[in-house]
Parts: C-alpha cells; structure tokens; sequence
C-alpha cells in the first residue's frame, strides 16, 4: 500500500490550514473592496486552453503540465495557472456581452505543475490571484498593482520589492526578439541548453537564465527599452510616475521577462526576502495581457492580473513572526463539559446557542472526570470551562470557569447567553481608529481592511 503523499505536494492540517484560511480571507475582503468578484473555473480543463493561453514557448507548457488521456480519449490538462481558464469561462460565458467592463475576478485554489520541488516550490500549490478584463486604461494596471502591494501591506510585510519592467507592444517585442536573436546567434552555442531552447523558442526567456555564465552573456544584449514604441515608453513611463507619486516603491528590471508567453506592456513580480534573511523570490506575479480574451475566441479585450503563491505567502509570514497572534488563538473559546450524563442534552442545546451568537464551543460528550475534562479544555485553547452538573441543571445555570485565571463564576444560562453577546459584540469592534487602542501603521488587530490611503503606507 502506498501511503505516502505524492512528492512535491503537501497536507495541510491544523495551525496551517488556518493560517492559509487567514490569508485568503484578508485578500478576498480586500479584492471585494476594490470592486471583485469571485469566480471558480475548475480545476481540469481541456488541454488547449493552456497550449494555446499559457503558449507553447513557455517552460509551463512545454515541460510542466500534468497532462493525461481520460477514458474518452480526450486530452486534459490540471490547471498550472488560472489566467488562461478565466478568460475561456469569461469567453464561453459571453460575460464581455453581459457584464459592465473591465470584468474584475478573484480567484483561489490549487494549480498543478511539474517542477523539482525544493523550498517554496510545489507541484501542486495555492495561488490566489485577480484579473481585471476589457478596461482600456493603463489605470487599471496601476489599480492592479496598488491591489497587490495593499495585500501584501496589509498581512504586514513590510519588506517586498515591486519588480516591474515593460515588454512593450507586439510590434515592440518582435523587433526587439530579432535584436536579441541577432545578439545571441554567435553565443549561444556556449550557453547552457535551455537558453539554446529559448533561443528558438522565445530568445526573450534568455534574459531570465540564471547560470552565472550566461548572466555574464546575458549583460551586454541589446536593451527593451531602445526597441519601444513612442506608445509603449510612454504608458510606460505614466505607469512609474504614478507609483512614485503614490509613494510604492518599485524597482526597474529590464531582465524581468515572466515566464508565461502571454503578457504585453507591463510586467511585474512582488519579490520578498524575510526579516532572518530568507530570500523567497517571487511571491506573486503578473502583468497585462492583450490578446488573451481574442485568442479563446472572443473580442479583442486587454486584462492585467497577478497571481500570489500562498504557500510562499505563508512562509515568510511564519518567517516575520506576523502569525503569532493567530497561532496563539485556541481552538474554540468555550469548552463544555457536563459531569453527569444527564447534563449532556442541556449542554449540547447550550452549544448550539451559544455558536448561533458567533462564539466558537466544543463539548466533551465522552465522560469521565471533571480534572481530565478541564485538561482537555485546555489543550484545545479555550478560555473558559463551562461546567454543568446535576445542581446546575436543577438551578438552569452553569459554572463558568476562566482558565486562565483559574476564577470561577455561577451564572444563570440567560447571564452566560449576555456574557458570550458582550464578548463577541467587543471582539467584532475595530479600534484601529481609536487614538487609545490605535494599532500600529498598516496593521489591524481585528483584521478588517480599511479603504483609507492610511493602509498603504
Ligand atoms: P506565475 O509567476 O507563474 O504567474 O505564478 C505566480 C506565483 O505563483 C509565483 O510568483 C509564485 O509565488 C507562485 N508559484 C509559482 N510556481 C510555484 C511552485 N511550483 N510552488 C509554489 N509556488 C509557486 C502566473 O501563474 C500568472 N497566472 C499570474 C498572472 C495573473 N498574470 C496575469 N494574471
């Protein structure tokens, strides 16, 4: 029996599984605020819809698709991205006819693909991403970025570095892919095998290599930027005002080329090295795209999106020590424990009311000494014991048991009903506004997002 996991993927369970959840649920309030919506393709599609989408001069393409025959004989593809399956549902769903453009979508889920796996490299990982299709202004690929780096500001990673670089129009990038190919045709010979791959493919994936040798190489070939279109340079050149005026800083790489064939213009990568040192590469990544929508058969629309690796996400959120408080929360808050068989029908209705106000309860059904239940209490992070007996139910009252401070209370089940309304009305209050309980710059304690210019600082 093979009962191991298949290399290069991951079970996710307790702490982490909640972390996971804690971010993607502060990125989706936040994409929700910048007017997204959800949107959930599956997870196989037919294989052309990356062949053609994603490109076939593209490593994920060529090398890392989990690819198979099912039993019709068809050829399907798990999905090693989202892009190219958004815009085949946008297409097939004629939502460019029905929706008020640009179509804006979040997305969140696992992505398949065949690499060598080593830290923060999976073959099956999480990505949760956005794409905004069918706006015709470079604003939107602002916006997009604002969106991501207001994501990542508002986890509390202070540390990203926005890469951004542009690979112009399709007329730009062909006249520079037939300088580059000129440059390298005397090189490339020299040069490791999958830069002489990319040399037939897409010379511009060179730029990319990264053996030291071939950086060396790679320095002196001609520059995008003396191959743009007046257009390009100048969208361009918008695009990089407008950061530096709404104070995200940015790095210019005029190495950064993505490895997907699909983008034009602007490209860009949310890179991140961690407060111990730890350099995590990329942690999202995208661009804007202007022929996708066509491609699958629908009207020429451009889009901009990006995706974010979870996996890596979370790791230098562990990696900061920005998850403590989370990984300090117990399981539930109230743990009831009825000490007489006869207390257990009471302490399953009290569970249910309790959870109808929000309050996160577990009762201990198995028995057995009221030290050993309270030990379990513990264990399960609860703050408070709730102890029914025979003298409670007679009286329709409990015993509320800090665990904590070891206090304990008697309080009749309309009090404790009051007490769990207060708790949760406080919890679900957010003071980061307040001058007294004010929270740092860009953090929240109740993990709300606020739509003020505040939160990307
Ligand atoms: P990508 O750069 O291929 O772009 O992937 C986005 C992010 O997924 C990466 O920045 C990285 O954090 C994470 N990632 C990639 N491969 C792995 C892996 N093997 N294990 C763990 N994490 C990984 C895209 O997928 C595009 N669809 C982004 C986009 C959206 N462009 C426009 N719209």
């Amino acid at each position: 029996m093979q009962s191991r996991n298949v290399k290069g993927t991951k079970d996710l369970f307790g702490k982490e599984t909640r972390q996971f959840q804690f971010v993607e649920n502060i990125f989706s309030s936040i994409a929700e605020s910048f007017g997204y919506q959800e949107m959930r393709p599956p997870v196989l599609e037919h294989s052309e819809v990356f062949v053609r989408g994603v490109g076939e001069g593209s490593d994920v393409v060529r090398k890392e698709m989990y690819t198979f025959l099912d039993k019709g004989e068809r050829s399907l593809t798990l999905r090693p991205e989202f892009t190219a399956g958004i815009m085949r549902l946008i297409v097939q769903n004629k939502l460019y006819a029905t929706e008020t453009l640009p179509i804006k979508a979040y997305y969140n889920g696992p992505v398949f693909r065949y690499e060598r796996p080593q830290l923060g490299r999976y073959r099956q990982f999480n990505q949760f991403g956005v794409e905004c299709v069918g706006g015709t202004s470079y604003f939107n690929d602002l916006e997009t970025i604002m969106l991501g780096y207001c994501m990542l500001s508002t986890l509390g990673l202070t540390n990203v570095t926005l890469k951004i670089n542009t690979l112009g129009d399709e007329a730009s990038r062909e006249a520079y892919k037939a300088a580059l190919k000129n440059y390298f045709a005397d090189k490339v010979e020299g040069m490791c095998e999958d830069c002489k791959d990319r040399f037939n493919v897409n010379p511009l994936r060179i730029l990319d290599c990264k053996v030291p040798e071939d950086q060396e190489i790679v320095k002196g070939a001609p520059k995008m930027s003396d191959y743009l279109s007046e257009e390009s340079k100048e969208r361009f050149e918008n695009i990089l005002d407008a950061l530096t005026q709404m104070e995200i800083p940015y790095e210019v790489d005029d190495t950064l080329v993505r490895g997907l064939d699909y983008y034009s213009e602007t490209v860009f990568e949310f890179h991140y090295t961690s407060k111990k040192g730890v350099n995590y590469g990329a942690i999202g990544a995208g661009g804007h795209y202007s022929n996708l929508v066509k491609e699958f058969g629908g009207p020429e629309l451009e889009g901009v999106g990006f995706s974010f690796g979870e996996e890596r996400i979370v790791s230098v959120l562990n990696d900061d020590e920005l998850l403590n408080e989370l990984n300090e929360e117990g399981e539930v808050e109230f743990y009831i424990c009825p000490i007489c068989e006869e207390a257990k029908e009471a302490a399953l209705a009290l569970s249910v009311s309790s959870r109808m106000m929000g309050a996160r309860v577990d009762v201990n059904f198995e028995g057995g000494k009221l030290g050993a239940m309270l030990k379990k209490a513990v264990k399960k992070g609860a703050l408070y014991a709730i102890i029914i007996g025979e003298d409670e139910l007679n009286k329709n009252s409990l015993q509320m048991k800090n665990l904590v401070t070891e206090e304990q209370t008697e309080l009749t089940v309309s009090e404790y009903l009051d007490a769990i309304k207060q708790m949760q009305e406080h919890d679900h209050e957010c003071h980061c506004h307040d001058d007294e309980d004010g929270c740092e710059d860009g953090e929240c304690c109740c993990h709300h997002h606020h739509k003020d210019e505040g939160d990307l600082n």
